[in-house]
């Protein structure tokens, strides 16, 4: 059941118990009132047609002072007097006073009691007249009580109606919000992160609706993120691709023709039995393969950049180096790398680091020199450092992935980055400290290493 209509039925459940109660009570309250005034009336009346029958005297208006008592209580609201003759025939009673709302049968019944009358025999000398009987009749009474019932029931229907609409109306009122939330939750769910609720309604329910806001607003950065890394993603691809294709173009495709070229001409040497000749065509093919083996290695190592962490940092940032030579022939590199073996995570980690660091200070900082550091530290740290003499850290604050990814790898060796301009000097200062663990290099036993590494 909705929580409205739940509300709702609890408050009208507690007010019909308010009501009933109230009529109990109002029910209990008219039966001792209706009791009370049936008595009094009725010793009234008593007293009067008591008094009233000392004063007939055997004279020949006796019936006529008999009519006149029983007609002294025409109109009464309580009390109906009778001449009863000696028989018990009845000869003539007053009217009572009509209810201006009769009461219901039921009700009546409910509160009329028990029946009360008395009759009174007229004096020795009168005697022939019978007797007078006056009875208490309460329909008056029940019919004040019904009168007040009905008012009191009016009262209370109209309260209980008005607290019933201001609840409908105000919890519907506190309740929209929720219901914006449910449907803005359900496009959450379908991958709408653009939902956003109001905060509005009461403050109990503010900080959800703030929370659901932030939630949302996370998850559209974190898409929005997500979406920038794939772009990203799927250009370096593309730049990849044609880089590699323009170097198998431009450095293999030349050299590959010229070693063909060479060694099309070998049997024609032969036959001319040019001996030195063919000796030089065969160093230009050597020269040729040469060449094609490192730009092949090169391209190897930048498909797949762990074979080259494979063969050592020292190969691996030799590699980078020459990598970035080729692009950037003005920049200055200098290497100073630990002759030693690492685990297979700590030397991947350290390289992707020398190899972001070194791509941030060309991308960024426009540098004239770069240096690269992985040494040993004393305290058991590998301390890994690109330092430039570029422009320094300009746009703070950009959204970039590179320094987030080397943080996380980082964070997972549970080692320290620091990045900052260089202090007294141009340029960045990338420095990383992993934690290595042993002091044991795998030169020494690159065994044993290999295996705590895995
Ligand atoms: N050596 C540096 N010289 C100058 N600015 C730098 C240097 N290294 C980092 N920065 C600044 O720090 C920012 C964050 O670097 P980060 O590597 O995280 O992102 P990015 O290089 O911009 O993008 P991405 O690495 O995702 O391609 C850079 O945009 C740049 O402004
Ligand atoms: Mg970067």
């Amino acid at each position: 059941m909705p929580l409205r209509r739940r509300l709702l039925a609890l408050v009208a459940l507690v007010l019909a118990l308010c009501l009933i109660g109230g009529g109990v009570l109002t029910y209990w309250h008219g039966l001792r009132k209706i009791d009370l005034e049936m008595s009094s009336a009725m010793e009234v009346a008593s007293s009067a047609v008591s008094d009233a029958l000392a004063t007939i005297t055997s004279s020949a208006d006796a019936s006529a002072q008999a009519q006149r008592i029983i007609s002294s209580f025409d109109g009464d609201r309580h009390i109906v007097a009778s001449l009863v003759g000696p028989g018990g025939s009845l000869e003539s009673t007053s009217r009572l006073q009509k209810p201006a709302d009769p009461p219901p049968h039921w009700l009546y019944g409910l509160l009329a009691g028990a029946p009360r009358s008395r009759t009174f025999a007229f004096p020795a000398d009168a005697k022939s007249l019978g007797a007078i009987e006056i009875h208490a009749d309460p329909h008056n009474e029940v019919s004040e009580v019904w009168e007040d019932l009905k008012l009191k029931f009016l009262i209370v229907s109209s309260f209980c109606a008005i607290v019933l609409a201001l609840i409908y109306a105000t919890v519907g009122r506190a309740l929209r919000p929720l219901e914006q939330l449910s449907s803005a939750l359900e496009r959450v769910g379908d991958g709408d992160y653009t939902a956003h609720v109001a905060e509005a309604g009461p403050e109990d329910l503010k900080p959800i609706y703030r929370a659901f806001n932030q939630m949302a607003e996370r998850l559209r950065t974190a898409e929005q993120h997500n979406q920038r890394l794939n772009e990203q993603l799927s250009t370096v691809q593309e730049e990849e691709r044609s880089e590699i294709s323009r170097d198998l173009h431009d450095e293999i495709g030349p050299f590959l023709f010229a070693a063909d070229v060479d060694a099309q001409a070998i049997p024609l040497l032969v036959s001319r039995d040019a001996s030195s000749e063919i000796v030089e065509r065969s160093k230009a093919i050597r020269q040729s393969v040469q060449h094609m083996q490192v730009h092949l290695r090169g391209i190897l190592s930048r498909l797949r950049p762990t074979l080259l962490i494979d063969q050592g940092l020292i190969i691996a940032v030799e590699q980078l180096v020459a990598f970035w030579k080729a692009r950037r022939p003005n920049i200055v590199f200098t290497m100073d790398i630990e002759d030693a073996r690492f685990p297979a995570g700590i030397e991947e980690a350290a390289f992707r680091i020398l190899q972001e660091g070194t791509s941030n200070a060309v991308r960024h900082g426009q540098p004239s020199a770069i240096g690269l550091t992985a040494r040993q530290a004393p305290d058991d740290m590998l301390r890994v450092v690109v330092s430039d003499d570029g422009s320094g850290i300009v746009a703070k604050g950009t959204r970039g992935f590179g320094l987030a990814g080397m943080r996380e790898r980082v964070a997972l060796l549970n080692g320290r980055l620091r990045i900052a301009d260089r202090e007294g000097g141009k340029g960045v200062m990338l420095i990383v400290e992993i934690p290595l663990p042993s002091a044991r290099s795998k030169k020494d036993n690159p065994q044993a290493l290999t295996t705590s590494a895995a």
